[in-house]
């Protein structure tokens, strides 16, 4: 299930660089908590169910990197990752405080991603099938003549056997069309299993999501499957029925297995805005004892509980979680001893610095530049930021963050759109395709100091 030659914790680091600047600490300790559970796996059995994650506390302010450190580890490792505000589960009217719901979210990414994985092997092959049956709709087979029955009309038609070579021949024709996508606009007509929707909705009276899901798909494996027919394009008639070759070819049984496995030693929870449910009941009363209540019931989750799901029943014991926070206002300690317990690697993200943005508008793979220029390659527009101008950029929303608030790196984005905006509007009527593009510092000052110098339009634009 894990790969032999995982990375090192150095080489998760270095995938991360990709993505994310500075933050170098939480990068290391992350790293070293993904490689430790591959360590884990390698360990003799009976210490390794004794092994526990090193669940991991973010503490940092908003917009510098906690939720895409999470993200992006939860890739390197090809992990089944979920995310989740622990806020919500105090929000008011919120009954039942469903926290498992988070580990059923887990599942559902783990089935997608093995499912995935495992039609990504058998694609080619189920290609190669459909290919055949779209060949047998535009020419059907004849069968070969056997013997040589004379007929009474030998003369004036084609023998059988002439009849029959035709038939070969031309198959091998097409078959050679079909593959070269050659005859993707022409139309046949296909069968098509249509599932006949149960189309009833259940209002959760008192059940869980689990006895729903399992009604649910009880009724729909009594309603009849009905083949409809179709008439499509040879392309499109071999994305549904490569889909439906697929499907008949997968061991979903086996698909479920091997996510639960995947789920349980590799899943990472990441919990973000923990500092919300801070605070004991000791401490105070009223939102207090709900946000208490929120942390006894993520508790079990954390340390180690089983989960039923509408895919088998999940431990979560080795399951990884990654909590964040700012911690503004609350601090890591008003949170309920046991659950500090649960996280005990600490890692502060700090504030990012001018430079840091500077660097972020342009070498992250995603970075928001690379961005734009895509989106605009798309209209063949060339768009070039020079590096001066990129300073600009940075100058500008590292002030916006200090003069109206801080949202971190997220000010980025929002200034760059609203720089953009006009051209990303005269693409491609009045900035034509072939036009090429270069942002200069004057520019930039132009278009956004007339914001920042008012402060009230700022607020609404920036
Ligand atoms: N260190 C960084 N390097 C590169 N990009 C970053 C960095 N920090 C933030 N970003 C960019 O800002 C966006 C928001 O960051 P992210 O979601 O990680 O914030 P966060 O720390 O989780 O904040 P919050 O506390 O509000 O959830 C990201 O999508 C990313 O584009
Ligand atoms: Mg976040």
């Amino acid at each position: 299930m894990l790969q032999k030659n995982f990375f090192t914790p150095k080489q998760i680091v270095k995938e991360l660089d990709k993505y994310i600047i500075g933050q170098n600490d939480a990068k290391r300790n992350v790293s070293i908590a993904l490689r430790n559970r591959w360590r884990r796996l390698q360990t003799p059995e009976d210490i390794q169910k004794d092994i526990v994650p090193n669940n991991i506390l973010m503490i940092g302010p908003t917009g510098v990197g906690k939720t895409e450190i999470a993200r992006r580890l939860a890739d390197v490792a090809k992990a089944p990752f979920t995310k989740v505000e622990a806020s919500k589960f105090t929000e008011v009217g919120y009954v039942g405080r469903d926290v498992e719901s988070m580990v059923r979210d887990l599942v559902r990414q783990g089935v997608k991603m093995v499912e995935e994985e495992k039609k990504k092997e058998i694609r080619e092959k189920a290609e190669e099938t459909v290919d055949e049956r779209i060949l047998d709709i535009l020419i059907p087979p004849i069968k070969k003549p056997v013997g040589k029955a004379e007929s009474a009309f030998s003369q004036v038609e084609e023998s059988p056997e002439e009849e029959y070579d035709l038939n070969v021949k031309t198959r091998e024709r097409f078959r050679e069309k079909l593959k070269n996508r050659e005859l993707e606009e022409r139309k046949i007509e296909i069968d098509v299993q249509n599932q006949a929707a149960p189309g009833m909705g259940f209002v959760g009276g008192g059940m869980d999501e689990v006895s729903m899901m399992n009604i649910q798909e009880m009724i729909s494996g009594m309603m009849p499957k009905k083949a409809k027919k179709r008439k499509v394009s040879v392309k499109d008639a071999r994305k549904i029925l490569v889909e439906e070759e697929l499907a008949k070819l997968i061991d979903m049984e086996e698909v479920k297995e091997e996510s639960i496995q995947r789920v349980e030693n590799l899943g990472i929870i990441f919990i973000d805005e923990i500092d919300k449910v801070a605070g004991h009941s000791s401490k105070g009363s009223g939102p207090d004892v709900s946000r208490e209540g929120v942390q006894r019931d993520l508790l079990p989750i954390v340390e180690g509980s089983t989960v039923n799901t509408k895919y088998g029943v999940v431990k979560t014991d080795h399951i990884l979680f990654i909590a964040a926070g700012a911690f503004h206002v609350a601090k890591p300690s008003d949170l309920i001893p046991e659950l500090q317990g649960r996280f005990p690697i600490r890692v502060e993200l700090e504030s990012l610095t001018q430079k840091d943005f500077h660097r972020i508008l342009k070498t992250p793979k995603n970075a928001l530049t690379k961005q734009y220029a895509a989106l605009l390659q798309a209209e063949e527009v060339e768009i070039e930021f020079s590096d001066s101008s990129l300073e600009v950029i940075a100058e500008m929303a590292f002030k916006i963050n200090e003069e109206i608030e801080n949202i971190g790196a997220r000010r980025l984005h929002t200034v760059m759109s609203t720089l953009l905006n006009e051209i990303l509007y005269d693409v491609p009527d009045s900035i034509t395709p072939g036009t090429k593009l270069s942002i200069t510092p004057e520019m930039v000052r132009n278009k956004l100091s007339k914001m920042v110098e008012n402060r009230d339009l700022s607020q609404f634009i920036l």
